[in-house]
């Protein structure tokens, strides 16, 4: 069954990789596109969803989002990960045309999840702005839209924690209160965190393989990657990256990839604690419980890795 979805996201090079296996994905109507700031300023990353729309061919509408967090002082982009524009050693060209919804993210998001009752999903991949400033412009989308996946947050699993603190990971850090809202409400949530996220990995071998299997497109995706792989050997040690935002258009295209848990979310919103992110998994309602009035959620907690990988090998090939 075709799944019709709406992409918010900070591109970013991870971004760009899922965005292009939405594109690829038989079963994803990849409707509208949405950005946010995050891996990159939000006129970076809007330029950088414009140029992948035009040069990929992908007939999708995109609305310009938040420029920043709802309440706590902005980061800052990820230039250390992402580079100075967000896709790395690549940059979208000057003369890219900015052709946008006239209408901010959250009103897009609002106004077509409406109108579409039922129909879309969200899958969100950076800061969780503009699905709280929808929420807070008309909070009845809750009743309209099929679900929300969002890639973001790290439950401990095996010592998965956090990525850019010791205790958060970078899409719930950079807007912490925007994710307590988005979890807390009454919409079905599934949460694709670094639980399993950094349990995927694309080695330097797979991205030389696509390169070299799915033509402009596998191209595209060494070239982006190049920026990425020096941080993640100079920083993190390893040859290869995580799978990050892929994982979520995973979810979406095959959940049987994942297994996952259900409880209310929360999400930790000051102090050196700031961005963690905690399910209740217990049945038991506390004496002082700010979790079980909240709709439980679901936490993905473990990935068939190699179906992944295989899975998007075979759908960015299929583009060649
Ligand atoms: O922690 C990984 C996430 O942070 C990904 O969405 C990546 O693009 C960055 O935004
Ligand atoms: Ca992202």
């Amino acid at each position: 069954m075709t799944q019709t979805i709406i992409f918010d996201t900070d591109p970013g090079i991870d971004d760009a990789m899922a965005l292009l296996f939405a594109h690829a994905l038989p079963n994803i109507d990849l409707y509208g596109i949405t950005t946010v700031f995050g891996n990159a300023t939000i006129d970076d990353g809007t330029k950088n969803a414009c140029y992948l729309r035009d040069r990929f061919g992908i007939n999708a509408i995109i609305a310009k989002g938040a420029d920043k967090p709802l309440v706590r002082p902005p980061v800052g982009p990820t230039t250390i990960v992402h580079g100075e524009h967000g896709l790395g050693y690549v940059e979208a060209p000057a003369d890219t045309a900015i052709n946008l919804d006239p209408r901010p993210a959250y009103q897009f998001l609002c106004e077509e999840v409406k109108r579409r009752s039922g129909e879309i999903t969200i899958v969100a991949v950076g800061p969780l702005t503009n699905l709280a400033l929808a929420l807070q412009h008309d909070p009845e989308i809750t009743q309209h839209v099929k679900q929300v996946v969002i890639m973001g947050g790290a439950f401990g699993l095996d010592g998965n924690c956090g990525n850019v603190a010791p205790f958060a990971e970078a899409n719930i850090h950079d807007d912490p209160h925007a994710a307590d809202l988005v979890f807390t409400a009454d919409w079905p949530v599934v949460i694709v965190g670094l639980d399993v996220t950094h349990k995927a990995f694309f080695s330097g071998e797979y991205l030389d393989a696509l390169r070299d299997s799915a033509g402009e497109t596998g191209q595209f995706i060494h070239d982006i990657s190049r920026f990425y792989l020096e941080f993640y050997s100079n920083k993190v040690g390893l040859n290869g990256c995580h799978v990050h935002d892929p994982s979520a258009i995973a979810y979406v295209a095959d959940p049987s990839l994942f297994g996952t848990r259900s409880g209310p979310v929360r999400v930790v919103c000051d102090g050196p604690l700031t961005g963690m992110t905690v399910q209740k998994v217990d049945a038991r309602r506390y004496s002082d419980d700010e979790f079980s009035d909240h709709r439980a959620q679901q936490v993905c907690v473990s990935v068939d890795d190699q179906r992944l990988l295989k899975l998007y090998q075979d759908s960015i090939n299929r583009l060649a």
